[in-house]
């Protein structure tokens, strides 16, 4: 994978940029604010469909300006694909504001969606602490947007089973209303409990394999960076088994967590029953709160080192060093996927890590690898980041090609 050329028009803070990268490792450099992630996220937007960050569409538009462009001319498997992303505000109905344009090659494409599984990135950011100290969607959202990269599918999974819940609650929230069950209501419950068990069992199923396949990775990374001192263990929590939440939202037990290994082989069929049971067990506290609080919306994953719990016992460095190790896991895992490596984003997190780390990166990231890196100094960075790098300057809202930054490094 390759990009070639990344074209923005009224995206963020840019007016009009128009750069073309080179093969190897682009360093974006300029100081805070100036649209080095900006550009970063606008290839985020072509390989994912969508931003990580943006609240809404809106506020990829420029200010004041009616609507955006990306454009990014990217090589795949040898052949030459270009992807545009155009937003225009409207006041249509059913547009929530803003409407969207999406082509691949010249074609429109009805859903960002169809972007997916096209160029094919790997990221690193300082935001990914959340991975551990951030709520249980972070992780959620982390093993399913690599699902979703080595299986485009498994997104259609994802949003049959958002709909799926949204449906039940719906129902919920009617009985609730009702003060009272029919048998017509009880019925139709029936029907939505046993798609949304079958649609949850396979998700989760999809979960612990691809958990199962990252853990052993991530441990020999965490051994690797700790001098073997540190052992990683991760378990998946089924928070549908929890027992209930108190009064002041706080759960007054633990949920528990499973071996991902120790139930990789539970057949899928017995994973459906044991989501049905658990709605039947909550039925009326599901009524009360009108959702549903059973299946892997709510699903979460416990990091622990040497047995501790991770988020409570472990220190900030030992914390990097755990996201560190999963990042490098699904590194890993996306590589073995794809014929070719995938493209690899880096923003602000090598000037945070020690030279042994930042090795510890470089020897997992393939020569032939496309690297995108922002950063405000190259000062820290260990010589191999830089040496033959093309360095390119942000300054509000442009980005030129530069040798400043190579001249700096070498003085
Ligand atoms: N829709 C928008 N219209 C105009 N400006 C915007 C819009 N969205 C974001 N910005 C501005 O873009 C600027 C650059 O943001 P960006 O996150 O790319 O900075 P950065 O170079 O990565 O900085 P840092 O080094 O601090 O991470 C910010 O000042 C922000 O206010
Ligand atoms: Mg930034």
């Amino acid at each position: 994978m390759r990009v070639k050329k990344v074209t923005l028009t009224n995206f963020r803070n840019y007016d009009y940029a128009s750069v073309d990268l080179q093969d190897g490792r682009n360093v974006l450099i300029g100081e805070n604010a100036q649209g080095k992630t900006n550009f970063l996220e606008a290839i985020e937007i072509i390989a994912l469909g969508r931003s990580t960050r943006a609240q809404q569409d809106a506020d990829l538009i420029k200010a004041e300006a009616d609507s955006a462009r990306i454009e990014v001319v990217f090589e795949s498997n040898g052949a030459e694909v270009t992807a545009s992303f155009a937003l225009a505000r409207s006041d249509k109905p059913r547009t929530k504001g803003v409407e969207r344009q999406i082509k691949i090659n010249g074609l429109t494409i009805g859903s960002a969606r169809s972007l997916r599984g096209r160029l094919v990135m790997v990221s690193f950011k300082s935001s990914d602490l959340n991975l551990l100290r951030g709520g249980p969607k972070f992780r959620r959202d982390w093993i399913d947007d690599i699902l979703i990269t080595l299986r485009p599918t498994y997104q259609e999974t994802l949003s049959k089973y958002g709909k799926s819940v949204a449906q039940r609650n719906r129902l919920l929230k009617q009985i609730f209303e009702k003060g009272k069950a029919s048998v017509e209501d009880q019925n139709q419950l029936k029907v939505w409990d046993e798609q949304t068990a079958r649609i949850g069992a396979a998700i989760i199923k999809q979960r612990l394999y691809l958990l199962n396949e990252l853990l052993p990775k991530a441990e020999r990374h965490q051994q690797h960076i700790s001098g073997k001192r540190e052992l990683l263990t991760a378990e998946y929590v089924f928070r549908a088994q929890e027992s209930r939440d108190t009064e002041d939202g706080n759960t007054a037990e633990q949920p528990r967590g499973v071996a991902a290994k120790d139930i990789i082989d539970q057949p899928e069929a017995e994973l459906v029953q044991t989501l049905i049971r658990l709605m039947k067990e909550r039925r009326y506290e599901e009524i009360a709160r009108k959702q549903t609080l059973c299946g892997p919306h709510r699903d979460d994953i416990k990091f622990a080192l040497n047995g501790a719990d991770a988020v409570e016992f472990a220190s900030q460095g030992q914390q990097r060093s755990l996201v560190l190790a999963c990042k490098l896991a699904e590194l890993e895992r996306v590589q073995e996927n794809l014929c070719e490596p995938p493209i690899l984003l880096l923003d602000d997190v090598l000037a945070e890590l020690d030279l042994n780390r930042q090795g510890l990166l470089m020897s997992q990231v393939q020569t032939e690898t496309q690297t995108l890196i922002t950063t405000t100094h190259v000062t820290g960075f260990k010589p191999e980041w830089v040496a033959g790098a093309h360095f390119l300057a942000v300054k509000e809202g442009s980005i030129e090609p530069t040798s400043e930054a190579a001249s700096i490094q070498l003085t």
